[in-house]
């Protein structure tokens, strides 16, 4: 007896290990904490929805999500606490902002929350308890909607989660932009910053200056004429939509460089006044915006403040980075200026420039964000937000100028390059190596807390790879050349390391734990109808009784994908969706390691590139 007790006890770790894995749920980001119970919420074909008046615009969103894919039409009762799922606002349960508290039972749901952001998030958290096609925008025919009873207690690590579009140098439509911010507050993002401006295109309507979108959002001739802009009606539908998502848009109205649209419109903005034509290739210019010309200031200042008008957002971002200063150096306004004002060296104009911005910024209630360069030319008399784009060590310039950081580290966040720099890889950006997402994940960015200056992060998704219809990418999954589906290829599932970054503390954070919980997220974004970068299998080695694998290389093949499956081959040729499908536990043998190639499978039309057993060996 007492033996049988001994070896019992001696196995309830490895039983227990695996179970509690099981138990707890696939969320990302990891919440702070999590008590599983017993049991599962049923979704009811009628689920009663209760809230204050205030959240209507949350329950309404929750609602519409259900009857989407469920087809249940949910019963919403404004200003009710009773119902199966009750929404509700209490400040001392759920102290921070954006914080929340989920309990689910069997018998109802109650999410207690800060703010309106918190109770979204709370439904968000549920969502994702939820078989993922709850996520679909079309009626699917699953049945059993159920969610594991539990207790969650969450808030953010940093107020700012944010992921940058640049829509300047491709134009995404506002109707991907909207599907964007769907993808974003699936996830907590909280922040989109809009690239609005570039050399290769204005985005955004200014009534007082047509010629910006007449002319200065479109590049090339004929049927080759591409481009594209947000009116102000579009704009106010974007952030009325982002508004109920918890999101923030920020626009960015980038000066003195990468302005070469609104110079192709208004000749008279540059030093030399000379006509442009907006590129129709990535182009980096050399022409500033005329700090020495009284008209180009009223330019900047009318269009700041249309931006204003439209973007209710705290933050403005006025660019800043990559100026170089030939032209204001040669130009007899600039010049003058420079005299006028005592500034020694040219780019200090810069510095001078942002100041006057900056205040005026202030004055208007709103704060300031700047590339990171946009503190460091000349002194700058009131801090703005800096946000770090080369080294995330860089964060420490800020806080010495009494400044916050934001840290979007080229190295870590610059999702336009790609995962790897294996042949047959995405055609992406090579300025900066490959980001694998362990990389990505591996970014260490401290907890926010008073005495830090960091305030949060973000990922930014640049277009210059992608810009106006050139054949960019040998993607064998996408047969399209310029496309919305390329962005998100590159985008996830990176994005979801980011948003684990900026909403977990540093201590929750793991990345195979992340990468566990990863696998049940592929399901999601597909049925988002998000396009998303398919892993690559996971090949194992399994050594040789005598350590020489004389008789061959075995390995054992894994989909890193839930749901998904492994296709491989033996004989050194890329396998494809219908090659031999790997079984559970199965040891394929090979004479050598390259010779085993293996792929993620999703669906027919959607699968990993190859990866191979030499790949797995340990370097
Ligand atoms: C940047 O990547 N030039 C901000
Ligand atoms: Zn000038």
């Amino acid at each position: 007896m007492r033996k049988l007790f001994l070896s019992v006890l001696l196995l309830l770790p490895a039983l227990a290990l695996p179970l509690f894995a099981q138990d707890m749920p696939d969320l990302i980001p990891q919440p702070r904490k999590v008590t599983m119970q017993t049991g599962d919420f049923r979704l009811p074909s009628q689920p009663r929805i209760a809230f204050p008046s205030s959240l209507e615009p949350q329950a309404k969103w929750l609602a519409d999500k259900v009857r989407k894919s469920t087809g249940f039409a949910a019963r919403l009762l404004p200003g009710k606490t009773k119902g199966d799922i009750v929404l509700l606002l209490d400040t001392l349960q759920a102290t921070k902002a954006e914080s929340y508290v989920l309990d689910i039972r069997e018998k109802g749901i109650v999410i207690t929350a800060h703010d309106a952001a918190g109770a979204f998030y709370g439904m968000q958290t549920l969502l994702q308890l939820f078989p993922a096609p709850i996520l679909g925008n079309t009626l699917t025919d699953h049945t059993d909607w159920k969610a594991p009873c539990l207790h969650i207690e969450d808030s953010p690590s940093h107020p700012y989660r944010g992921f940058m579009l640049d829509v300047a140098r491709y134009f995404f439509p506002k109707e991907f932009v909207l599907k964007t911010m769907d993808c974003m507050a699936a996830y907590k993002l909280n922040k989109l910053h809009l690239h609005l401006i570039d050399d290769s295109g204005w985005r955004l309507e200014i009534p007082a200056y047509p010629r910006l979108t007449e002319v200065g959002a479109w590049a090339g001739e004929g049927s080759k004429r591409l481009g594209g802009y947000y009116t102000c009606e579009d704009v106010k539908e974007m952030v009325e939509y982002a508004a109920v998502r918890g999101i923030e848009v920020i626009p960015e109205i980038e000066f003195p460089a990468h302005i070469l649209s609104a110079v192709a419109a208004y000749p008279h903005l540059c030093c030399t006044g000379k006509q442009h034509q907006v590129p129709t290739q990535h182009f980096i210019s050399r022409d500033l915006l005329c700090v020495g010309r009284d008209s180009a200031l009223i330019f900047l200042k009318d269009v700041l403040d249309a931006t204003m008008n439209m973007f209710p957002s705290r933050y403005i971002h006025i660019g800043g980075d990559e100026a170089v200063y030939e032209r204001w150096e040669q130009c007899p306004h600039c010049q003058a200026l420079m005299k006028r004002e005592g500034l020694e060296k040219v780019p200090e104009l810069q510095g001078w420039l942002t100041n006057k911005v900056n205040n005026y910024l202030v004055s208007r209630g709103r704060t300031a964000i700047g590339w990171e360069e946009a503190l460091l030319r000349g002194k700058i008399d009131r801090p703005l937000v800096s946000m770090v784009w080369h080294q995330i060590g860089d964060t420490a310039v800020a806080h010495k100028a009494g400044a916050q950081a934001l840290v979007a580290p080229c190295y870590y966040t610059y999702l336009d390059f790609p995962e790897s720099g294996k042949e047959g890889e995405v055609k992406a950006a090579t300025w900066c190596p490959p980001i694998p997402l362990s990389k990505c994940y591996s970014l260490p960015l401290p907890d926010s807390d008073p005495s830090s200056c960091t305030i949060g992060i973000q990922a930014c998704m640049w277009s210059d790879q992608f810009i106006h219809g050139e054949v960019l990418q040998e993607i064998r999954a996408i047969d399209e050349n310029r496309s919305e589906r390329y962005m998100e290829y590159l985008t996830f599932p990176r994005l979801l390391a980011v948003s684990e970054l900026g909403w977990t503390t540093q201590k929750l954070r793991s990345f195979t734990d992340f990468r566990h919980r990863l696998s049940a997220h592929f399901a999601r974004l597909d049925a988002m109808g998000c396009n998303f970068r398919v892993p690559e299998p996971i090949l194992t080695h399994v050594p040789s009784a005598d350590g020489e694998n004389k008789d061959g290389w075995t390995f054992t093949l894994e989909s890193p994908v839930r749901g998904a499956r492994v296709a491989y081959t033996t004989n050194g040729t890329d396998p494809h969706a219908q090659s031999r499908t790997a079984q559970p536990g199965e040891k394929v043998r090979v004479a050598s390691p390259e010779l085993l190639k293996a792929i993620t499978v999703f669906s027919d039309t959607k699968y990993s590139m190859p990866t191979n057993g030499a790949d797995a060996l340990p370097k």
